[in-house]
């Protein structure tokens, strides 16, 4: 049997930099499920489909293929073939996988893949449903959040370091609105599973997070 390790919790408050730390330590793969529905969200979006049209969404998701491949230890998502880890970290991307998300065809297909992902791996896997949907039985289940002004503050200094423009209060303002989408959609809705540890981020230092989680791997 593999050994899992789900982390879930809503966006920035620093799953991928855990995960990714915490599957370097252990010699798990890394899986960043968000990824995954980035990589469908800009496929929806070179489409020009329509958010607020779930139909088309849903005829529109059939074609395209994500999987995904590992290079150095990181993760490469495939979009039909091409890797596309450099188009799908924009607020733009981030905000649209937040709505297409939402539908049934397109989680029924992204969590197929990261299932069976599992089966074969030891492995980290970061998303909003991991312990409650993919991986119910992991073997440890974290939910880790932090307030929205600190998530909000943290996205500013990742944007700004990396020379774009950005405004503080918009960022909180997506933040808000993405949590209230990806906690309150029917299918999968982000939550903390009955058996998750909550870790509360807002005070702490990412190697401590870090230590939190392999301790409960012990
Ligand atoms: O973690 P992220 O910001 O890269 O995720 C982008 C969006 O993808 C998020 O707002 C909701 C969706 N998502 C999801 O529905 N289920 C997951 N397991 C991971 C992400």
């Amino acid at each position: 049997m593999s050994y899992q390790i789900a982390i879930d919790g809503p966006a920035g408050a620093g799953k991928s930099t855990v995960a990714r730390r915490v599957a370097k330590e252990k010699g798990f793969i890394y899986v960043d499920t968000g990824a995954m529905y980035r990589a469908m969200a800009y496929y929806l979006l070179t489409r020009k489909i329509d958010p607020a049209d779930g139909e088309a969404i849903e005829k529109s998701c059939i074609d395209a293929d994500i999987t995904i491949q590992y290079e150095n230890g990181e993760q490469v998502v495939l979009l039909n073939g091409e890797n596309v880890n450099g188009m799908i970290r924009s607020e733009e991307v981030g905000n649209m996988a937040s709505i297409s998300s939402k539908n049934p065809r397109v989680r029924e297909r992204l969590t197929h893949l990261q299932k069976e992902l599992a089966k074969s791996n030891d492995v980290v896997m970061d998303g909003r449903d991991i312990g409650t949907c993919v991986l119910p039985d992991a073997d440890v289940k974290v939910y880790l959040t932090a307030s929205a002004g600190v998530r909000a503050k943290r996205r500013f200094h990742e944007l700004t370091a990396k020379g774009e423009r950005c405004d503080i209060k918009k960022i909180e303002e997506d933040i808000i609105t993405r949590d209230k989408q990806d906690m309150n959609r029917e299918i999968a809705p982000l939550r903390q599973a009955e058996d998750a540890v909550l870790l509360d981020a807002s005070d702490m230092s990412i190697d401590e997070v870090v230590s939190a989680i392999l301790e409960l791997c012990r």
